[in-house]
Parts: C-alpha cells; sequence; structure tokens
C-alpha cells in the first residue's frame, strides 16, 4: 500500500545506515507513518506501517547522523538544504509588518516582471506544506502583460456562453442542493460579476484580470487536498511582497473552468492538466498606487476553548 497522487503510487524507500544510526530514536519520534520504531533500544523499519512511507523526509532531516535516506516519491537526498540560522528568519515583528504593508493591488504599472523575480517567487512557493507529499500543485505562468490580458479576452468569450450558470432557472433549479448561502452569494456576487466581466470587457476595460504582467494559475488534481494550491499562492503571494511587488488574487476564474464539455476544452487549450476542487490566479506585478494606511481585519470569530 501507498498512498495515490498523480506523481507517484508508490511508497517511499527508507534507507537506514546502521553503521552511522547512534539509535537516538528521533526519526522514529518524527514518523507518523510508523515507518520507523524502536525495538531493544535499536531504530528499525516497521512491518507495520500506516500508509506506507510518504517521502515526507522528516527522518531524513532530523537525523544528527545523516544516517537516514528516503528516495522515491520524487524526494533523495538532493533535496535536502541546509537549514538558515534563526538571526537570517525573519521575526514575527518583520513578517507583520510584511503582512501589514500587503494590500490587493489591482493597479499595475505597465513594466514587465523580471523572470528571475517570478523564479524567486515559485521558489518560495515550493516550501508550501501539502496535505500529501509529493505536492499535486500545479502552476501555470503567464509571464507577460500581453499574455494576462489575452487571457481574459478569451475568458470573457467562453463566460458569454456560461451565462446559463447564473441563470434565475439554474439558481432555482440548484436551491435545494447548493442551499440558501450559496444561492445569495450567486445572486448578489456571481452573477453581477459575470455581467460586469464581460461588460467591461466589451468596454475595453479588464477587470477579470486587470491587465496585470505576471499571472500564475495555481490548481491542482483530484488526488490532492483541495487546500494545496491555496496554500501554496498564499506563500507566492507573500513571496511577491517581500520582492516589492504587488499581488492580488482573482478567485472568479477557478470555478467556471471546472465543469462540463466546454471547461475542459477551455483547460486542453491553456495546457492546464487537470480539473482540481480548488484552485486560484495569482496576478502580480509593480504597484502603480501607494497605500498611505494599513488596516486591522478582523476573523467571524475566534472561540478559545
Ligand atoms: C480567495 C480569494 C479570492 C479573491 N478573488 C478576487 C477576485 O477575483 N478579484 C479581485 O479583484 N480580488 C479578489 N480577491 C481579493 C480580495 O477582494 C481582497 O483580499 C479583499 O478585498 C481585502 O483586501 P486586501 O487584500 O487588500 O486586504 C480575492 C481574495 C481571496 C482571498
Amino acid at each position: 500500500m501507498a498512498i495515490p497522487t498523480s506523481r507517484t503510487k508508490e511508497r517511499g524507500r527508507i534507507i537506514l545506515n546502521k553503521d552511522l544510526c547512534n539509535d537516538c530514536g528521533l526519526c522514529v519520534s518524527v514518523c507518523k507513518d510508523f515507518s520507523l520504531t524502536i525495538e531493544n533500544g535499536k531504530v528499525k523499519q516497521s512491518d507495520k506501517p500506516l500508509f506506507g512511507c510518504l517521502a515526507c523526509g522528516h527522518c531524513m532531516m532530523i537525523c544528527p547522523q545523516k544516517a537516514i535516506t528516503i528516495e522515491g516519491r520524487c524526494t533523495s537526498t538532493d533535496d535536502l538544504i541546509d537549514i538558515p540560522s534563526k538571526e537570517e528568519a525573519a521575526s514575527y515583528k518583520s513578517m507583520l509588518n510584511l503582512l501589514y504593508r500587503r494590500r490587493s493591488i489591482r493597479e499595475f504599472k505597465d513594466v514587465p516582471v523580471e523572470s528571475e523575480l517570478i523564479d524567486k517567487i515559485l521558489e518560495a512557493a515550493q516550501t508550501a506544506p501539502m496535505g500529501l507529499p509529493p505536492s499535486d500543485v500545479h502552476v501555470l505562468v503567464f509571464d507577460s502583460k500581453e499574455k494576462v490580458s489575452a487571457f481574459a479576452e478569451d475568458f470573457c468569450h467562453y463566460l458569454e456562453n456560461m451565462k446559463w450558470f447564473v441563470s434565475k432557472w439554474f439558481l432555482t433549479i440548484m436551491r435545494p442542493i447548493w442551499g440558501k448561502a450559496n444561492t445569495e452569494l450567486f445572486k448578489g456576487f456571481v452573477r453581477p460579476c459575470v455581467y460586469a466581466y464581460t461588460d467591461y470587457m466589451m468596454k475595453g476595460e479588464n477587470i477579470v484580470n486587470y491587465d496585470a504582467p505576471v499571472a500564475l494559475y495555481f490548481y491542482a488534481t483530484p488526488y490532492s487536498d483541495p487546500a494545496d494550491p491555496l496554500i501554496a499562492a498564499t506563500y507566492a503571494m507573500l513571496a511577491a511582497e517581500s520582492l516589492g511587488l504587488g499581488t492580488c488574487f482573482n478567485g472568479a476564474v477557478h470555478p467556471f473552468i471546472q465543469n462540463g464539455k466546454v471547461a475542459r476544452l477551455f483547460r486542453e487549450k491553456y495546457g492546464i492538466k487537470h480539473k482540481s476542487r480548488e484552485g486560484i490566479f495569482l496576478l502580480i506585478g509593480y504597484p502603480k498606487v501607494k497605500y498611505t494606511a494599513s488596516i486591522k481585519r478582523t476573523f467571524a470569530s475566534i472561540d478559545r476553548i
């Protein structure tokens, strides 16, 4: 048995070098698959793992003796990197300052984003945790304003044929299935959004992705946890902010390109390899606007138990 993903269905292979191992048991304590066990003071591979090694790499990363190697499931010792010192890492204060400085930016300078910066953003985003390793997140990179704008225009053409999705008759049929909140959201937000996107595009204004110089589409596969692409996109957003770029999520495209043949054809046209329960576009560029204040936001509730 191994946990299946779109990238691999094999188990990770645990290679334990007994010459180096000092049986400290740290690897056993961090392995939540119970692939490793300690018997009579000796570390060994268990014959009763929960799923079979996921190749999360924790045992390999915690071993002070470098006695464990994980291979398979898209993982190897080549992936290991030195941990940066605490002094080099962001403090809570500097992280909070970054968060307070961030705003959703919808007005971008007509300046391209250097491809090295896109690489840096992607490098940071790939450090995101995932439901199950290896990550099943895919990223589609639109690396110029022209490509981003052309996509928005094409999407608006596509939406013209999807308006039935927000029609009165469809919402009436879906009311008992979707429930009250969804119906209210469709009437109050999704329907006006669809009409605004297409109407503004007709007038020559792109309010889908605001002609951003870069768009990254994070999506996943049916195997993945739906949260994975959203978490990765959030990491990318913060990385972009740290590089002096402005960002804005665009969540409205993804749901429209999931179901049905027309949606599949649209996805295929852009090389989108999977339909995905969740997915999101991240728009990136140099901000044209500068905010003079930040704002404290609140959750709907925080209940301490
Ligand atoms: C999941 C998600 C989807 C979003 N989708 C859009 C979108 O389609 N278009 C847009 O202009 N902003 C979008 N936003 C940005 C929000 O509108 C924005 O975060 C919110 O207004 C608060 O502003 P702030 O990000 O500056 O704090 C999205 C944000 C999130 C988290």
